[in-house]
């Protein structure tokens, strides 16, 4: 069984799919594992590092895909980005395939069989494959970083001889695993922390974590979240009774962080330009859905726009800003399931097509996009 590593393509993708220490873990099961020079090096990972490992390193994609069962990515390759790879290649990646039908209808053309590791169920069994969760757990702490580092004043109390700094006031819209690790770090940091989200489920967990929870708490809210956990798209109703609760709490925020999504549909607008406006010159907004349309009107995607003095950054791949963390479990989130991919007698490729893991991920195969949602 052959394990292919090349290099990310993508310029803005400094994370890696494969580690030194996750291929330590393909050797011992039996695979050979062929990275592409410079793969790692993004993530603070040099060849050497992968060649101690045991991995084989090849200067060009061909020399790594060339017979390749497996190829191991962060984001989708283009079909010539595969080429050399075996008939059937099990392409495992982010896919982002929302938006992007036709470059998945090319991928299945080329014969790949195209798992997306955003779709894995977020079942017990499939905790330690959860990509979803180990970058957003990241870009939720980049995030306050990153927010710190734009805020013109100190986030912490200080009491000093020159005169007492308050603590600056951090608000969290959207809770889920971003928006959680958002509220630990701006506590670390010193920060008044308050935060909201439509499911109920939340309200313990952000008191749990030292911070005041806001909420619109009526019937729609009791019923806001759905049997897989997510958040329900609100009625216009509640999104205007949400808008008015927190207007006058954001005028008096110092920062503003934004996580709030909703599965395959757009970002839920919750910061208005006028919200924006009323906040104090030298705030700061980070808007983790900018990827997805962003939560605040203002939002440009991969910018940040200034308004009366408020700094609105567009944030786009925050968990990248820690490629070396990022990459660590990310790598592991995918041995995780090639373990569940391959047979330990054999040592060779045997998909399970049953596997509920299999059949959630699986979008190309055999020529074809399997996945009814992205069928023309
Ligand atoms: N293996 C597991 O069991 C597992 C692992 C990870 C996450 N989860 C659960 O999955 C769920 C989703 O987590 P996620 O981080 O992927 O969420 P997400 O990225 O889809 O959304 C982020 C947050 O935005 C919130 N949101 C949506 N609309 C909103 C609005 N109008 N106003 C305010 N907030 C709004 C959502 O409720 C969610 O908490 C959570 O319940 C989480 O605990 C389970």
């Amino acid at each position: 069984m052959r394990i292919a590593v090349p290099a990310e393509t993508d310029k803005a993708e400094p994370r890696v799919a494969a580690t030194p220490e996750t291929v330590k873990k393909f050797k011992s099961l039996g695979a050979e594992v062929a990275v592409q020079a410079g793969a790692g090096a993004a993530s603070g990972f040099t060849d050497d590092d992968y060649a101690n490992a045991g991995a084989k390193i090849g200067a060009r994609p061909a020399d790594v895909l060339t017979g390749a069962d497996i190829v191991l990515r962060v984001r989708r390759p283009s079909p010539s980005e595969i080429a050399g790879a075996n008939q059937g290649v099990a392409v495992i990646s982010i896919l982002d395939p929302f938006g992007n039908e036709r470059a998945l209808a090319e991928l299945a053309k080329a014969g790949a069989t195209a798992f997306a590791m955003e779709f894995m169920p977020r079942i017990t069994r499939a905790q330690t494959m959860d990509v979803l969760s180990s970058q957003a757990n990241i870009a939720g702490y980049r995030a306050v970083i990153d927010a710190a580092a734009e805020y013109s004043r100190a986030i912490p109390m200080m009491m000093t001889a020159a005169g007492t700094v308050p603590a600056a006031k951090i608000f969290i819209m959207g809770v889920g695993v971003a928006g959680l690790q958002a509220i630990a770090t701006a506590r670390r940091l010193g920060a008044i922390v308050s935060a909201t989200d439509v499911r109920p489920a939340t309200k313990e967990q952000v008191e749990s974590l030292g911070a005041k929870f806001i909420a619109v708490e009526n019937e729609e809210f009791k019923q806001a979240e759905t049997a897989g956990g997510y958040a329900k798209e609100m009625s216009k109703e509640y999104l205007a009774a949400q808008a008015e609760l927190v207007a006058s709490h954001i005028s008096k925020q110092d920062i503003v962080i934004t996580t709030a999504l909703i599965p395959g549909r757009p970002a839920p607008k919750l910061v208005s330009a006028q919200m924006a406006r009323s906040m104090r010159p030298g705030s700061v907004i980070i808007d983790l859905a900018a990827e997805r349309g962003g939560n605040c009107e203002l939002t440009k995607p991969g910018e940040t726009v200034i308004v009366n003095g408020v700094k609105i950054v567009g944030a786009l791949n925050l968990a990248g800003r820690l490629p070396a963390t990022a990459s660590s479990l990310y790598a592991k989130n995918l041995l995780a399931f090639v373990e569940t991919l391959i047979s330990k007698d054999t040592k060779s490729l045997a998909i399970n097509w049953d596997d509920e893991l299999v059949k959630a991920t699986c979008l190309t195969r055999g020529g074809a996009i399997v996945d009814s949602r992205f069928q023309n």
